[in-house]
């Protein structure tokens, strides 16, 4: 694995607050307050670019995809085909829900402004003129305050007629979904968006070249999106000072499980789960780390060995697992981990869209032997047909989901074979449930 691009810098001094700068203000999430501390100033600065230019511009910057997958943001938007005389459409991925994973909708809350200048700058780089944020639709509150700022920024002349510029119209369209983990696959949520049953696309043809309307999109997440205007407007240098040479900039990581203070800390990436801990209080008193996600439960778990490994691309790639939303649910002692298992299986298994057979009917079958397991019911042979359902399911299905649910079983059995085995033939769970706060 690689260690830290932070070393031994003190963790207070890593926190890096630029989009959660102001959350604590009562009227963060407004348009005056937005431009008390310097809110749409980057827009003019990039509007006054040439399109192709901004996009270079991004690209070297090194700005990665915040939503999970780490591509690289101004690569996505030079995909989109210029001169083909067809509409191009920007959607932003506000259906944020990956277990463990809370930064979009905060942020959204807190500061839709940095998401909507945002959208500007990236609608000029790509030459769009429509733009709409796909949003998770049970944050009622969230939407609310998400067409506010629409209202504010079209009043403001940020969108609408001539937003960027002399003929140039600037629409934004709020959409909120209906609660299906799988409309956050950025095809399911293109189907979803025109109307149909969210399901994912074959891909290729990526929506750079045919996503909405088969029109050419981008589809980028609200922090990729939210952090461009503070990149355009303190220069490229700037974002580059901080996080690693392939994975620069800052970010938001959701922090959550058996740690002192939960919450969303705004730092460099790069940095490691033990700084996210010293700067947060660490574990809850007297006890200790367990396991943990880097990013959510569709990343493989990792352990206490991996304290020290750098939470980007490289650094968590490099021990076995993914970045993925940066969302480090953390457990410790009390908590059985074929009990998490069985959870997060059951989650994969509920929101499976049933388009394909193997992780429709595989999901489900886990999900009967991982109970079995969890109450002593199973034997030693079920070990090994979990591990083959997972290895039936991982790369043979249609979407990422079906990688997701194999990637808990893969990786918690590599690790915790004895915890599993300590179930089986008729002994149950070895945990006291009443001292396991996980999952009560
Ligand atoms: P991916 O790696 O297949 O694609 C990433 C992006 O790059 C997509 O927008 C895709 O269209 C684009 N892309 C990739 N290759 C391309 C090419 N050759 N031409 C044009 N565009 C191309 O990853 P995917 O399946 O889109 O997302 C998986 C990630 O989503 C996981 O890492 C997971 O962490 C994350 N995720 C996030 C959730 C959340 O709530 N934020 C929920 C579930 C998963
Ligand atoms: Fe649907 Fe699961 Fe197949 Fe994805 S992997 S298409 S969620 S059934």
């Amino acid at each position: 694995s690689q260690p830290s691009a932070h070393g031994d810098a003190d963790p207070q001094k890593l926190l890096s607050p630029v989009l959660s700068a102001h959350w604590d203000e009562p009227d963060s999430y407004t348009l005056a307050g937005y431009r008390r501390h310097g809110g749409y100033q980057a827009l003019p600065k990039a509007l006054a670019m040439d399109p192709d230019d901004l996009i270079a511009y991004v690209k070297e910057a090194g700005l990665r995809g915040r939503g999970g997958a780490g591509f690289p943001t101004g690569m996505k938007w030079q995909f989109i085909p210029q001169g083909d005389g067809k509409p191009h459409y920007l959607v932003v991925n506000a259906d944020e829900s990956e277990p463990g994973t809370c930064k979009d909708i905060p942020l959204l809350f807190a500061n839709p402004h940095s998401l909507i200048e945002g959208m500007a700058i990236a609608c000029h780089a790509i030459r769009s003129s429509h733009a709409f944020i796909y949003l998770r639709g049970e944050v009622v509150p969230v939407l609310r305050r998400l067409q506010l700022a629409v209202k504010e920024a079209q009043e403001a002349g940020y969108l609408g007629t001539d937003a960027l510029g002399p003929g140039k119209d600037l629409t934004l369209t709020v959409h909120a979904g209906a609660g299906a983990y799988i409309c956050g696959e950025e095809t399911a949520l293109l189907d979803s968006l025109e109307g149909r049953r969210g399901q994912p696309r074959l891909r290729p043809p990526f929506p750079a070249v045919a996503g909405l309307y088969a029109c050419p999109t981008v589809v980028n997440n609200v922090e990729s999106i939210a952090s461009v205007p503070a990149l355009i407007d303190r220069g490229k240098d700037w974002f580059r000072s901080m996080g690693s040479e392939k994975s620069p900039g800052f970010t938001l990581y959701s922090l959550s499980g058996h740690v002192a203070r939960p919450g969303q800390y705004e730092a460099p990436l790069g940095i490691t789960l033990r700084q996210l801990l010293d700067m947060s209080g660490g574990m809850r008193p007297g006890h200790r780390l367990k396991f943990w996600t880097p990013g959510g439960s569709s990343t493989p778990l990792l352990t206490d060995e991996h304290l020290d490994v750098a939470l980007d691309y490289e650094g968590v790639g490099g021990a076995g697992s993914m970045l993925g939303t940066k969302a480090l649910q953390c457990f410790d002692e009390t908590t059985c981990v074929v009990r998490a298992v069985t959870r997060w299986t059951e989650f994969y298994a509920h929101e499976s869209c049933g388009k394909c057979t193997p992780c429709r009917e595989g999901t489900y079958w886990l999900v009967q032997l991982l109970r079995d397991i969890e109450a002593g019911k199973a034997q030693a042979a079920d070990l090994e047909k979990i591990a083959d359902i997972a290895d039936n399911i991982n790369g043979k299905s249609f979407c990422a989901l079906g990688d997701g649910a194999a990637s808990p079983i893969f990786s918690s059995l590599k690790f915790f074979r004895e915890e599993y085995e300590a179930h089986l033939g008729g002994r149950g769970c070895p945990f006291d449930p009443a001292k396991s706060t996980a999952w009560a």
